[in-house]
């Protein structure tokens, strides 16, 4: 279009995908309904979110099908569904239709998505998965390493986007290693870079924190960081002391409403005297 910015002058939005497993992870270790990752991302969209990403692992060790089927049916905002390159998988997307997929490696043993998928060595199986994602109308993107290679092979699939794999830097952010911290962080300028000049759109996701977050958010290339743990972490903290104010009033009214004070003609004065730990 005449007169539109060139990259290196514009300011694209950059676009924040909440990833809500870890909500998941932690009602699924009571077996209940509470934490609810559907109400987590209601909040984030109220929040500000862009879309909502969650991760339907093989063994299911977080968010769970009818989590999907939720979160498409009462978000109204874009679902990014994380899936393994499985016929299950496929199956799954294609009938609930996320606006969009990303293909990540799985492997059972791991605690979290490890490494970059290897779209170089897959390309006769991803092929026919990729067509049929596209043929269902869902934006499909591959979570790669930032590697040449890698970034080639995903253009050779004909995916519209990528996400870069930021695990590295981000651990060498984190353990202060600045010599590997910058130097990974070339490797991911050089790769959106080179992605985008061949057409891809570039999205970039784990390990992500409020300083890295705000690193990336530098190079233009770049449009949608997904962001998981570390914001579920934040949550926890910046939350639990509301959580423990309002705990703390529950039991307070619970206390008076079934001792009301003596004046009152209530039973307080009967309550043996206890020892306070406190003291
Ligand atoms: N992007 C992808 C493709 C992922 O697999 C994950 C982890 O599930 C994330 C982003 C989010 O990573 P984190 O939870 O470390 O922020």
């Amino acid at each position: 279009m005449a007169g539109s910015p060139t990259l290196a002058t514009e300011r694209p939005r950059l676009r924040l995908g909440v990833n809500i497993d870890h909500v998941a992870t932690v009602r699924n270790a009571r077996g209940g309904r509470h934490p609810d990752p559907v109400q987590a991302a209601e909040i984030a969209v109220m929040a500000g979110a862009d879309g909502i990403t969650a991760h339907l692992r093989e063994d299911r060790r977080h968010i769970r099908d009818d989590d999907i089927n939720r979160l498409k049916a009462l978000i109204d905002r874009p679902l990014n569904l994380e899936m393994a390159a499985t016929r299950e998988m496929a199956d799954i997307a294609v009938r609930v239709r996320p606006h969009a997929a990303c293909i990540v490696p799985e492997r059972r043993e791991e605690r979290t998505t490890e490494g970059g998928l290897d779209a170089a060595g897959q390309h006769t199986t991803l092929s026919p998965l990729i067509e049929e994602l596209r043929a269902a109308g869902i934006r499909v993107s591959l979570f790669i390493a930032a590697e040449r290679a890698q970034i080639e092979a995903a253009a050779a699939l004909r995916v519209p986007v990528i996400e870069i794999h930021t695990g590295a830097w981000c651990e060498a952010v984190a353990d202060g290693h600045g010599d590997r911290a910058a130097a990974e962080f070339d490797r991911i300028r050089s790769a959106a870079k080179l992605a985008r000049g061949l057409g891809l759109e570039v999205h970039a996701g784990h390990g992500l924190d409020y300083v890295t977050a705000g690193q990336l958010a530098g190079l233009p290339e770049v449009v949608e960081l997904n962001i998981g743990h570390f914001l579920i972490g934040e949550a926890v903290m910046e939350g639990l002391a509301t959580a423990v104010r309002r705990m703390r009033a529950a039991m307070d009214r619970g206390r008076s409403s079934a001792f009301p004070p003596a004046s009152e003609g209530g039973e307080e004065g009967r309550l043996p005297p206890q020892a306070d730990p406190a003291t």
